[in-house]
C-alpha cells in the first residue's frame, strides 16, 4: 500500500514541470490564487515565465489556458464570436472564456501586444467583480473560485504606444522576473540538459560576462532558454565553439560587426 501511495506522489511530482524558485515567488502565487489576485510578471525572453506558470499550474492541479498575444488579436478572439456552422450561426466561445467558464488558469503571454480593446474585457475579470460580461449574448459569466488570470510582458520591448494603461496595471499583483542568480541558473542548465555541473557553471559564467559588456548593440541579453540549448549541444557532443556560435551568438544579432564584437569578446573570456 506504502509503495502504492509512493509510487503516486512520485508520478504527481514527475507530471510537475520542473522550476527552481528564485525566491518566494511561489509562495506569491499561491497566495495570489489563494486570495483570487490576478497576476502580472514582467521579465526579459527566456528567463522562466511561461515555466513557471505552468510549475504553479501543475502544483495547483489546475487546468492552464494560454494565449500567445499579438498585435491583431481583438477582445472577440479571446471572449468568442458567433460563426457560421451548417448554416447556423452559432457562438463559439474564445480562449478567455472558456477558461473564465472551466476555471483553472489563463494565462495571457505578451499582454501588451494585444490591441487596445482587450482592456475592456480584462477589467470586470481582474477587479473584485470577476466577471465576464458578454455583450454580444447577453451573458455575464462568473469565474469560479479556482480562475486566475495571470499575464506577463517584457518590459525590454516596451515603448509608449505599448504599455499597460495604469488602470488596467493597478489590477494586477506583480513580479519582477529576472534571469537566476548564477547558481541557480547553472541548477538550472544541468538539470534541463544533463551536462555536468561544471559545464553548466561555464556556460553562466560566460552569460554574466556577456550581459555584462557595455559597448556590444544587443536588443536583448543571452538568456536561460540560450543557455540550455547551447549545453544541449554540447550534451549531444557538438564542440563548443559551434554550440556558442548557434546558441548564443547567431540568436543574439544578425549584424556582423555585432557578431564578431560576441565572438571575440566569447573567445577572451573562454580564454
Ligand atoms: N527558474 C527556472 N527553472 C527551470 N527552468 C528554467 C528556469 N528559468 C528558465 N528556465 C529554462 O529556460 C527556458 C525558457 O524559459 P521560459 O520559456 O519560461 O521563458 P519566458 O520567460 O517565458 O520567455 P518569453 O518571454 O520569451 O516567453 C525554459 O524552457 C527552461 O528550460
Ligand atoms: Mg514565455
Amino acid at each position: 500500500m506504502r509503495d502504492a501511495a509512493q509510487a503516486a506522489e512520485a508520478a504527481t511530482t514527475a507530471d510537475i514541470p520542473f522550476y527552481v524558485p528564485a525566491g518566494s515567488e511561489c509562495t506569491l502565487f499561491m497566495e495570489a490564487h489563494r486570495h483570487r489576485l490576478p497576476l502580472l510578471l514582467k521579465g526579459p525572453t527566456g528567463c522562466g515565465k511561461t515555466r513557471f506558470v505552468a510549475h504553479m499550474a501543475a502544483r495547483l492541479g489546475l487546468p492552464l489556458h494560454t494565449v500567445s498575444c499579438h498585435d491583431d488579436l481583438t477582445a472577440a478572439d479571446l471572449t468568442g464570436r458567433y460563426l457560421l456552422k451548417g448554416g447556423e450561426t452559432v457562438w463559439v466561445d474564445g480562449p478567455l472564456t472558456r477558461a473564465v467558464r472551466d476555471g483553472g488558469i489563463c494565462y495571457l503571454d505578451e499582454v501588451v501586444e494585444a490591441r487596445k480593446d482587450v482592456t475592456v474585457v480584462l477589467h470586470p475579470l481582474t477587479d473584485d467583480r470577476r466577471v465576464m460580461p458578454l455583450d454580444r449574448t447577453g451573458e455575464l459569466i462568473e469565474a469560479p473560485a479556482n480562475f486566475m488570470l495571470v499575464v506577463s510582458y517584457n518590459p525590454g520591448y516596451q515603448n509608449v504606444l505599448k504599455s499597460l494603461k495604469p488602470s488596467t496595471r493597478q489590477r494586477f499583483l506583480a513580479l519582477d522576473f529576472g534571469y537566476p542568480k548564477p547558481e541557480l541558473e547553472a541548477q538550472v542548465v544541468a538539470s534541463e540538459t544533463g551536462v555536468d555541473h561544471d559545464t553548466a557553471a561555464m556556460l553562466v559564467g560566460l552569460a554574466h560576462r556577456i550581459r555584462g559588456l557595455k559597448g556590444v548593440d544587443l536588443e536583448e541579453a543571452v538568456s536561460t532558454r540560450l543557455l540550455v540549448y547551447c549545453a544541449t549541444l554540447l550534451k549531444a557532443g557538438r564542440p563548443l565553439d559551434e554550440a556558442v556560435r548557434a546558441a548564443i551568438i547567431e540568436p543574439l544579432s544578425d549584424e556582423a560587426d555585432v557578431k564578431d564584437g560576441l565572438a571575440e569578446a566569447i573567445a577572451a573570456i573562454l580564454g
